[in-house]
């Protein structure tokens, strides 16, 4: 099925239509900024320019940095708050005349690996956690999805772990990478003494640099890179959407 996906970030929101049986693009991924204070009105502004430069009338999904409960924002860590309580499928729907199915972003990147990458007919417990501006979490249990899990929040020294061990953190504080590693394989050990998954997927940019922090982890269960990364959002917004009929 043809889907157009879109992954609204903090800095950049990216779409481009997805053939959900393979996870290919159909055509070249598509980015424009994110509007400043990335308010609902101007974010759904930019999901229908997104929908008009593809020309597109199917369905839409789209995958977003809150747990996102029958297409309603219900939290908001890292974007306006003002996104709490809003129908972003009734708002993105509205704007582009399409069915949209809206999910957390970190819920997608977790249907893409599960589907074409690093989790690929892996069953059990699997758990992917992005690393970004905040911590995203998604747990598969044989391959289907617990969604909303937002285990980023977990409490850990007193304090949000996003806070501590998310790569926006790392920045923040100006961390060597073996101080932010640490403090990250806390957060795997918790989880691992929390859920005991058979592996563990990191997505997200600070994964790209798995290399620089690997061999400062200690935690025992498998850890494997995101294989679709950069594209992960996308697609799984798109498999999210594939039970939508095109109007
Ligand atoms: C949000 C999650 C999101 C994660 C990654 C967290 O701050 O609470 O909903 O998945 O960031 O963007």
């Amino acid at each position: 099925m043809e889907i157009l996906g879109i992954d609204i970030g903090g800095s950049g929101i990216k779409g481009a239509p997805v053939e959900t049986s393979t996870g290919a693009f159909l055509a070249d991924r598509h980015r424009i900024a994110t509007p400043e204070g990335a308010m609902p009105g101007e974010v759904a502004k930019v999901v229908k320019q997104l929908a008009k430069h593809f020309a597109w009338e199917g369905p839409i999904g789209c995958c977003f940095p809150a747990s996102i409960q029958h297409g309603v924002a219900r939290t908001a860590a890292n974007v306006d708050k003002s996104w709490i309580g809003t129908n972003i499928e009734h708002l993105f729907a509205g704007a582009t005349g399409c069915p949209v199915r809206v999910l957390n972003d970190a819920d997608a990147a977790g249907l893409s690996e599960m589907r074409f990458g690093a989790g690929k007919g892996v069953g059990g417990l699997v758990l992917i956690v992005t690393i970004g501006t905040g911590l995203g979490t998604a747990l598969f249990i044989d391959g289907v999805l617990v969604p909303n899990t937002e285990l980023g929040h977990i409490e850990m020294n007193g304090v949000d772990a996003e806070l501590q061990a998310s790569d926006a953190a790392r920045k923040r504080e100006d961390l060597s990478w073996e101080v932010w590693a640490r403090r990250f394989d806390q957060y795997l050990r918790a989880m691992r003494a929390l859920l005991w998954p058979d592996l563990i997927i990191l997505g997200g940019g600070g994964s790209k640099k798995l290399s620089k922090f690997r061999h400062y982890l200690t935690v025992d269960t498998p850890i494997v890179p995101a294989a679709t990364l950069n594209n992960a959002g996308i697609i799984g917004a798109a498999l999210a959407a594939e039970a939508l009929q095109a109007t």
